[in-house]
Formats: C-alpha cells, structure tokens, sequence
C-alpha cells in the first residue's frame, strides 16, 4: 500500500486552474457516499443544502436547519482522506448579522469538521465573506441561480441571459474574489458568460448548468446516481440508476422474504 494521497486543499484548487487541471465536485450527504466520492478521486466533496431536496423531500432547499447541514457534514468530514469537503450554510445562517455569519461558519469548521464553507449572494454578503476570510474560513461563493433565492426569483430559469443581470454576476465574481473567497460555484448562467467570468477571475469557478468552460463541474450526487428522479434539470447528466437498481433489489428481497427464500443456511445460525 503507498502513502495517503495528501489532502486536497484552497491551494490545491488555485494551482489546478493554474494548470488549467479541471477541478472535480460532487455533493454528498453521509459517512457511505462521502467514502465513496473520496476514493474514487473526488477533490471536492460539498454538502450542499440541496440536501433538503434530494432526501429530505422539501421543494426548496429553504428549510434545511444550521443543525441538521452540520449533522450532514460531519458524516461527510469523517469520511473524506482526501477530498476537500465544503459544507452549505443554509438559508439565514449567514444574512443576518456578521456576527452570526462568523459565529455559524466557526461551527461548521470546529464541530462538523469541514474544511471550508459555502455562501450564496454576491456583494451583499461580502462584509460576511470578509469576516469569515479575516478569521482563517475559507469561503466558495455561488452566484447565478441561488436556490436559497427562489422565492424571490420566483422560478428556476437560467440567470444572467440578460445583460443587465450578466453585468452584476461579473462584479459580483470580482468582487467576491476581492473579498478573499476561493472559489466560485456559478449556478444555470450561459456557458458564454461563465467562460467570461472564468477567464477574468483569478480564483476557480465552478459550473453547474454553466458550460464546459469553467475550471472544474460540481452535480448533485443524487441526480447522476439516478437516485432522485423527481425532476431532472438538463445539465444533470445521469451515470447511472441507483434508483432503478435498488428497486429492482428490494423487490427481489421482498419476494424471497414472502417465499421463504430468504435467509438460506447459509445465512443462518
Ligand atoms: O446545494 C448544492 O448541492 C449546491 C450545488 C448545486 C452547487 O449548492
């Protein structure tokens, strides 16, 4: 057995775009699909609050508590060798005062044990950005489509296909970029306007619905396992049916279970 590849770090990702190396992210939510994106080479494990959708059953992800995405992330840090594991600040955890920002995001880093944490809004959370930065935080911004915002965009269509709103991600970008954050998730803007902002930023972005020219991809890990299948956006490519699958296995055990087929000696003591 060789060493233990080092852990992947906000210099790591900085070198990658450097490099023009694409960053690989993909969300997790427990201890088993944590594990699994580790070791299959995963450098980004984000817990996102997309966590309310995808299994907790929620239409948005608004409603997901501070404690349960820090319940969430600790299953995934405990998992992670390797991956760099980010966790999603939920909705109002970091809005309402600077304080609060700093005071939730320390929780995430001292109790759940990630390594970084995520926000959603360009410059009117940069003074929490600032904040989190000047305490040794690092921080991923996400602009474009901000799901914590539905209610006020009032629908998921792609954003900044307008050059008013294509203007205000671009000095958001910088401005987040100013402020000290690492990276950048960009959410269902064009391809043409993430590449804009891909190229002028000297941070890495991070597409989802967002074009291939972006420094590194971020899915959610239920909609290209093919286990959430309660809407499919058209950039979630599927990599497979997990769903499929697993219905298949249960209906198989419950047939054996009702024929006794199950368990054989074998099984038994
Ligand atoms: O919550 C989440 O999974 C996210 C990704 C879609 C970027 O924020």
């Amino acid at each position: 057995m060789g060493a233990p590849e080092p852990k992947v770090t906000t210099e790591t990702l900085r070198q990658k775009k450097a490099r023009g190396e694409p960053i690989v992210v993909l969300t997790a939510y427990d201890f088993t699909l944590g594990a699994i994106c580790d070791q299959a080479g995963v450098d980004v494990v984000l817990v996102g609050d997309s966590v309310a959708t995808v299994m907790q059953g929620h239409d948005t992800t608004v409603t997901v508590t501070l404690e349960q995405m820090l319940y969430h992330c600790e299953l995934v840090a405990r998992a992670c060798k390797r991956a760099l594991v980010v966790g999603d600040m939920p909705f109002l955890s970091y809005q309402v005062s600077v304080e609060d920002a700093l005071r939730n995001a320390g929780r995430f880093l001292k109790e759940a044990r990630v390594e970084a944490v995520k926000l959603e809004g360009g410059r009117r959370v940069l003074p929490a950005v600032e904040s989190l930065v000047a305490a040794g935080i690092p921080v991923m911004g996400h602009l474009g489509l901000t799901p914590q915002s539905i209610h006020q965009f009032g629908s998921y269509r792609t954003r900044g296909s307008d050059s008013d709103e294509a203007q205000r991600i671009k000095e958001d970008a910088q401005a987040l970029a100013a402020a000290g954050a690492f990276a950048l998730v960009l959410e269902k803007v064009p391809a043409a306007l993430a590449r804009e902002v891909t190229a002028g930023l000297p941070i890495p972005t991070i597409g989802i619905g967002a074009g291939v020219h972006c420094d590194g991809q971020v899915l959610v890990s239920y909609d290209m396992l093919g286990l959430f299948t309660k809407w499919k956006p058209r950039f979630a490519r599927r990599y497979a049916e997990l769903g499929t699958t697993a219905a298949g296995a249960i209906e198989r055990y419950c047939e054996d279970v009702r024929a006794r087929r199950f368990p054989n000696e074998g099984e038994s003591y």
